[in-house]
C-alpha cells in the first residue's frame, strides 16, 4: 500500500515534469532531436553487472533513509558506471567564451540528469548528453575559483610523469592545457550520436572547436560487456549510499561524498557552486591485445594436477593477473577454473574479500596474487575491509576495432584500440590518482604482506615492471611484464550540477 503510493507519487512528479525530483521528460534539444523519446531503456544490461534504480526506487529509498540527493540536478553518467552500448567523448577548446556561454545557457535542457536516466524509458531521450570543464577551460570562460584539487588545477599532463606515462606516449592533442572541455554522449544506436553530434555543432558553433574525438563502444556480441583482452568489465562499483539500492553481498558502501563534492564524505570547502559536481579522470589507455596473448601463451603456468593445454595455462594466468577469468568469477571463490554461472551472477560475483579460514592473508596467493588487478585496485581485507575514502565510480567503454586475423597471427598490435577510462571522484587524489600511484604502481602494496607484491601486471607503472605470486605452484617465481597498457593521453574534468551549468559556467 504505502510502495504503491509513493509510486503513485514518483509518477505523477514525472507527469507534471516538475517538484522535488521534477523530471523535465524529454530534454528539448535545439534541432528537437532530444524531443523524440524512446521505447527501449537507454542504457545496456549486461552480464554480472549490478542494476541501477529506479526513480521510484530512490524516492523509497528516501523515504526510508532519509538521504536525498537532486538527481534531477546531477548529471547522468556519474553514478551508471560501464552500462553503454555507445560512448562518444567529443572533446574541444573554446575559442570565444562570450559565444560558448550563450550556447551553453540554450543547451542546458539537452544535459542529462541521473533522474531522467532512471525515469522509464518513454521518458528517456534518445541519447543522454553530459558536459566537463579542464581547469583550463573553466579559466577561459573567466572562472578563476580554486576548486581544491591541485591535481585538476594542473591537468593531467602535468601529472603523466607522476602517474607513471611515457610522455612520448602522449597523442599531441592531450599533451597540454588545450582541451578546455568534453561532451560525453550515450547510447544505443549510432545515428542518434550523429544528430546529438550536429546538434551540438550547430548550437556552439565557431565558439568550439573540435580537438579529438571517441567513438567508443561494448564490444559485438558475447564480447559485450568485456574489454579488449576479453575480461567481463564494470562488475565493481561501490554501492553509494542515499543512491544504490539492494547493496550486492561483498560490495562497499561509501557515502555520497566520496563520488559528489559537497555531500557528507566530502571533507574538502570548496566553493558552493561546485555542489553535485565531481572530478572526472579520463585517461585514454591502449591495449596491445595480441601481444598480451602472446605473452600469456609463452609464460603459461600449470595447475596442481598438471592437465592444462597451454592455452588453458595462457587462461589461467591471465586471469590471476586480473584476479577475475574472463567471465568474469574471481579467482578467489574458483581458484582453478573460469565459472561462468558465478561471473555472471551479481549476488555472488562480489561476495569475496581474499581472505579464508585456515589460510595466512600475509602469505598466500593461491588463489588470488597480492599485485592482481582487482586486488591492488580494492584490498577489501588487506586493509582490513575499512577503506572507504579510495574508492571512484569507473564509467569507461572500449575503444577501436576488434583484433583483426592478421594482427592476431602476427602477434602484432596494428589498430589503435584499448579503454577510454573514466573514473569519478570528489577528490582525484583519493581516487583514480591514489589507485594508480599507491596502490597499482607501488611493489609493497598492499602492505605487511610476506614478500613484495609486485607492480599491478594490466596497469601497474615502474621499472622493473615485476610482480611475484602469479604461478600458484611457485609463489616467488618473479615476473618481468612488458607494458601491455599504455596511456597515451587524458585529462582531469570537472562536472558541475546542472544548475551550476547556468548559474556560474554560463553566467
Ligand atoms: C586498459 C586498462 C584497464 C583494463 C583492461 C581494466 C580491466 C578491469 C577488469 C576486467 C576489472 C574486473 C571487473 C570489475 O571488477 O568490474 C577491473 C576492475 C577494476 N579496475 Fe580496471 N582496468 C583497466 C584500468 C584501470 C585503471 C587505470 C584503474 C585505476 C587506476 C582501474 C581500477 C579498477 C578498479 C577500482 C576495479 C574494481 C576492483 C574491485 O572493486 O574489485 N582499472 N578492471
Ligand atoms: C527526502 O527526505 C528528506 C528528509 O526526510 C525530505 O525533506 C525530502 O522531502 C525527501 N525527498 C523526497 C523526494 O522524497
Ligand atoms: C538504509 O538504512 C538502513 C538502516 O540504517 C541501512 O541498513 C541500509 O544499508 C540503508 N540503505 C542504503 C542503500 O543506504
Ligand atoms: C605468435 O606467438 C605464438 C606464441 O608464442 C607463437 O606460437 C607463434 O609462432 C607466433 N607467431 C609469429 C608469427 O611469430
Ligand atoms: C621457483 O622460482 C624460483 C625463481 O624463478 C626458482 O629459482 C625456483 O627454482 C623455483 N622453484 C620451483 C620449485 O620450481
Amino acid at each position: 500500500m504505502r510502495i504503491s503510493c509513493v509510486l503513485t507519487a514518483a509518477f505523477s512528479l514525472l507527469s507534471i515534469g516538475q517538484g522535488v525530483l521534477g523530471v523535465p521528460g524529454p530534454s528539448p534539444g535545439p534541432n528537437l532531436v532530444g524531443r523524440q523519446t524512446r521505447t527501449t531503456p537507454l542504457l545496456a544490461v549486461f552480464p554480472g553487472q549490478d542494476t541501477l534504480p529506479t526513480l521510484a526506487d530512490i524516492i523509497n529509498l528516501n523515504a526510508t533513509n532519509g538521504t536525498f540527493l537532486p538527481l534531477q540536478n546531477i548529471q547522468g553518467d556519474i553514478f551508471v558506471g560501464m552500462k553503454k552500448q555507445l560512448e562518444t567523448f567529443y572533446f574541444f577548446h573554446i575559442n570565444d567564451a562570450t559565444s560558448f556561454k550563450t550556447a551553453l545557457k540554450s543547451y542546458v535542457p539537452t544535459i542529462t540528469s541521473t533522474a531522467t536516466l532512471l525515469s522509464p524509458a518513454s521518458s528517456q531521450p534518445l541519447a543522454f548528453v553530459n558536459i566537463a570543464f579542464s581547469s583550463s577551460g573553466l579559466k577561459e570562460l573567466g572562472i578563476t575559483d580554486n576548486l581544491g584539487d591541485q591535481q585538476f588545477s594542473s591537468g593531467m599532463y602535468a601529472d603523466a610523469t607522476n602517474l607513471g606515462d611515457s610522455l612520448s606516449n602522449w597523442k599531441s592533442t592531450y599533451a597540454g592545457t588545450d582541451i578546455h572541455g568534453v561532451f560525453l554522449m550515450g547510447t544505443d544506436q549510432t545515428s542518434y550520436i550523429t544528430s546529438y553530434l550536429s546538434d551540438i555543432e550547430s548550437t556552439f558553433g565557431s565558439s568550439i572547436t573540435q580537438l579529438d574525438r571517441i567513438d567508443a563502444a561494448a564490444r559485438p556480441g558475447s564480447e559485450a560487456g568485456h574489454e579488449h583482452f576479453g575480461f567481463l568489465d564494470g562488475i565493481s562499483n561501490p554501492a553509494i549510499s542515499g543512491f544504490s539500492m539492494n547493496v550486492l553481498p561483498g560490495q562497499a558502501i561509501v557515502p555520497p561524498g566520496i563520488i559528489l563534492i559537497g555531500r557528507p564524505g566530502d571533507a574538502t570547502i570548496r566553493p558552493p557552486w561546485t555542489l553535485d559536481g565531481t572530478f572526472m579522470a579520463f585517461r585514454r589507455l591502449q591495449q596491445k591485445v595480441p601481444e598480451f596473448n602472446k605473452w600469456t601463451l609463452d609464460n603459461a603456468i600449470q595447475n596442481e594436477a598438471k592437465t592444462l593445454t597451454v592455452q588453458q595455462g595462457a587462461d589461467y594466468l591471465s586471469a590471476r593477473m586480473f584476479g577475475r577469468w574472463k567471465s568474469g568469477a574471481p579467482t578467489d571463490l574458483s581458484p582453478e577454473v573460469d565459472d561462468p554461472t558465478l561471473g555472471a551472477d551479481p549476488q555472488r560475483n562480489n561476495n569475496f574479500d581474499f581472505s579464508h579460514l585456515g589460510s595466512l592473508l600475509i602469505s598466500d596467493q593461491s588463489k588470488c596474487p597480492f599485485s592482481a588487478h582487482i586486488r591492488k585496485t580494492n584490498p577489501r581485507a588487506d586493509l582490513g575491509d575499512l577503506n572507504t575514502i579510495n574508492h571512484a565510480i569507473r564509467a569507461g567503454t572500449p575503444y577501436g576495432p576488434e583484433v583483426s586475423s592478421s594482427e592476431s597471427s602476427s602477434n602484432t598490435t596494428t589498430q589503435d584500440r584499448g579503454l577510454a577510462f573514466v573514473e569519478y571522484q570528489s577528490n582525484i587524489g583519493n581516487g583514480f590518482r591514489f589507485q594508480q600511484i599507491n596502490w597499482a604502481n607501488t611493489a609493497n602494496f598492499p602492505p605487511l604482506k610476506t614478500v613484495t607484491p609486485g607492480i599491478e601486471p594490466i596497469v601497474g607503472q615502474g621499472s622493473p615492471r615485476t610482480a611475484e605470486g602469479l604461478d600458484p605452484a611457485n609463489q616467488s617465481k618473479g615476473y618481468t611484464i612488458p607494458q601491455f597498457v599504455i596511456p597515451t593521453g587524458g585529462e582531469y574534468f570537472f562536472m558541475p550540477s546542472i544548475s551550476a551549468l547556468t548559474s556560474k559556467i554560463a553566467a
